[in-house]
């Protein structure tokens, strides 16, 4: 059988691909022949999308939270493209929301459920009659988080939106595996992007512990989960739906597991109060 990752002659449409993970999922996309449609909010973004990807591929400034929005996205795509095969519903955002959950305020709650839930729905809806005329199946691919595996503390909305995601992507499995549309997610670990700063947030003379952290000693770039994305849009993962693949340096894995600086495994924390 021949192993066929070219996502030639196939219509993506990517979600917040002006920055992140998104960014580099529209970049591996690209290169492997699809055409990329990319809905994104920030009108820089869009401009230096429109620069590097402008011509064969479609660079809209669309706000996929608001419905009129994604409907005139679609209009536009059903109009000069006439097809989708592939989804990435990359937006998300933890809004720097981080609060002990009982000072939250459903304002908030709103507004993470706006820019982490809603969006997958609007997008997903008004995706699954396109993809399922162009009768040949297609993929979905929704961004979950580790978080949605594990707790963290001060961002429990965040998670639980996140967490939904997961189970939102096995029922859609289930709906849509007759029509050959396979459902997946992914679930990122802590990952440098625009909205997460990881190296910046470590004081330099902390940077050298960062390798004892996760078992493949770093954190993510945003092509490490645009590889997963490859990976579920095109056909290697042919059989693969209802799932979710954790792009974590193996971080899950290893629990509350990290090596200390003699290179010996420990799950106890090590505290050292030098004052
Ligand atoms: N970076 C991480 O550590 C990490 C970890 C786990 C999961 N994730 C998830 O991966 C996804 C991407 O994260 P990232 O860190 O690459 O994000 P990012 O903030 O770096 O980039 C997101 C992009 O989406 C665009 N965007 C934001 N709101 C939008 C909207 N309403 N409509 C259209 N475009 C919009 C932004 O302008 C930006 O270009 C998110 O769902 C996030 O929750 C990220």
């Amino acid at each position: 059988m021949p192993v066929d990752v070219r996502l030639d002659g196939q219509v993506a449409l990517v979600t917040g691909g002006g920055a992140g993970i998104g960014r580099a999922i529209v970049g591996a996309f690209a290169e492997l022949g699809a055409t990329v449609i990319v809905a994104e909010n920030n009108p820089a973004h869009v401009e230096s999308l429109q620069k590097e990807f402008g011509g064969k591929h479609l660079i809209s400034q669309t706000d996929v939270t608001e419905e009129a929005a994604v409907a005139a996205l679609f209009a536009r795509v059903k109009k000069e493209i006439g097809r989708l095969d592939i989804l990435i519903n990359n937006v998300g955002h933890h809004l720097s929301a981080r609060a002990p959950f009982e000072n939250t305020t459903t304002s908030v709650w709103d507004a993470l459920y706006r820019v982490n839930l809603l969006h997958v729905f609007l997008m997903t809806q008004a995706a699954i009659p396109l993809i399922r005329a162009g009768g040949r199946g297609g993929s979905i691919v929704n961004l979950s988080t580790i978080e949605a595996f594990r707790g963290i503390p001060g961002l429990s909305v965040y998670s639980a939106f996140k967490a939904a995601i997961t189970g939102y992507t096995r029922s859609m499995a289930l709906e849509l595996g007759p029509d050959n549309i396979r459902v997946n997610a992914i679930a990122s670990e802590t990952t440098e992007s625009e909205q997460v700063k990881a190296l910046a947030r470590v004081p330099p003379e902390q940077r050298d512990h960062i390798s004892r952290w996760f078992p493949i000693g770093r954190f993510g770039t945003p092509e490490d989960s645009a590889g997963a994305a490859v990976y579920l849009a095109s056909n290697l993962s042919r059989w693969v739906t209802g799932t979710t693949i954790h792009v974590d340096g193996g971080a899950l894995a290893a629990g509350g597991f990290y090596r200390t600086p003699q290179n010996k495994w420990t799950h106890f924390p090590i505290i050292s109060d030098e004052t």
